[in-house]
């Protein structure tokens, strides 16, 4: 059974004309609707006070476990509205999954499927005019999450967790996206280790990510782009992206999974590839041989996939031992079908013959 959420509406919601102000240029992450979600979970009770109520600031003991151990997880996931007025979720049950998966990772306890999923919509429906109009590129960005709130200073999984949702009006996540980023190969540091986070979306590995992203910046470079495997010179992730590479010979390449995300727009590429003329592999790929692809032109396009990010061409690499552009240095052709396909499903303009979109 479906499980209900009680809804209590603020009674301070924004005046619509500044909510219509903010949703002209609402930028990425800057701005939050007026509810939010909350459930409350112990070992005895289990899942319990299932609410959307006013989006208010949270009160924690400074002993709760999540701000001395980081024990936390998190999601993100978009609703779009199409061109008739309604408003869609992308393949919410993968990022259920997903975090289910990072809940047993962190030891936090499981949230079902069908939960997550109704804890999303219902927020959505709680702050429908908050999910942008049809015709431009924006949507609503929702953000669960779960935390750790048992004050007690032992290492162990806490007693006391809350599961949250919030809500945030979305543009572009990068300014310049859609022509492209270089991104800063970094060798002095890790996104993950065999048999670390890497694959759980938690929010310490995102902390991690502040000293390499600032060496990036500092390259000129708008991302890190990471190197993992057991001698630290396989590609990985881009922190918030996972990454694709186009081959002369007509492959779309991307790092298996183990330590990377398992992207929820990663996933939809590979399943979209054939319909481009592309034969998706997963496989490990040395940054040797994306050097050597990069230089004699095996490697036609690269491209970065996320859920806030869609999909960013990538136009050039640095890292201490070289520095490359791909192709011609513009967005490839590949690229902009995939970006233009997933975003035309996403909208209702492409025919959702993967049943990926969900009504709320
Ligand atoms: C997403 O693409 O949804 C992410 O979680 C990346 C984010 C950290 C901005």
């Amino acid at each position: 059974m479906t499980v209900q959420f009680q809804v209590r509406p603020t009674d301070r919601p924004t005046p619509p004309q500044t909510r219509e102000e903010i949703l002209t240029d609402p930028g990425f992450g800057r701005y939050f609707t007026d509810h939010m979600v909350t459930v409350a979970w112990t070992p005895d009770a289990g899942w319990h006070d299932h609410q959307v109520t006013a989006l208010a600031p949270i009160t924690l003991h400074p002993g709760a476990a999540v701000l001395h151990y980081a024990q936390e997880i998190l999601e993100g996931l978009k609703a779009f509205r199409h061109a008739d007025g309604s408003v869609w979720l992308f393949r919410p049950t993968l990022n259920a999954r997903r975090f289910a998966a990072s809940s047993r990772r962190l030891v936090l306890p499981e949230l079902d499927e069908e939960t997550f999923v109704e804890s999303v919509a219902a927020l959505v429906r709680a702050d429908e005019a908050w999910v942008p109009g049809y015709g431009g590129e924006q949507s609503l960005y929702l953000r669960p999450f779960m935390y750790a709130t048992e004050a007690f200073l032992g290492v162990r999984p806490a007693r006391q967790v809350t599961y949250s949702v919030i809500a945030c009006p979305a543009g572009a996540y990068f300014p310049g996206g859609v022509t492209g980023v270089t991104l800063w190969i970094s060798t002095r540091y890790s996104r993950a280790a065999i048999g670390g986070t890497g694959s759980a979306k938690c929010g310490g590995n995102y902390a991690a990510s502040l000293d390499p992203q600032r060496e990036a910046l500092e390259h000129g470079c708008e991302q890190v782009l990471y190197l993992g495997g057991e001698q630290r010179r396989d590609i990985d992730e881009s922190g918030t992206m996972n990454v694709f590479f186009v081959t002369a010979d007509q492959e779309l390449l991307t790092p298996s999974l183990g330590t990377i995300l398992d992207g929820v727009t990663r996933d939809s590429v590979l399943t979209l590839a054939a319909t481009h003329g592309l034969k998706p592999v997963e496989r490990s790929i040395s940054l040797d041989e994306l050097r050597a692809g990069l230089a004699d032109g095996t490697v036609t396009e690269a491209f970065a996939a996320g859920t806030a990010a869609v999909i960013t061409p990538i136009v050039g690499f640095k890292s201490e031992e070289f520095t490359a552009s791909v192709g011609d240095g513009e967005p490839g052709t590949y690229t902009r079908q995939f970006r233009e396909h997933l975003l035309d499903i996403q909208y209702g303009r492409a025919e959702d013959t993967h049943g990926w979109m969900h009504r709320v």
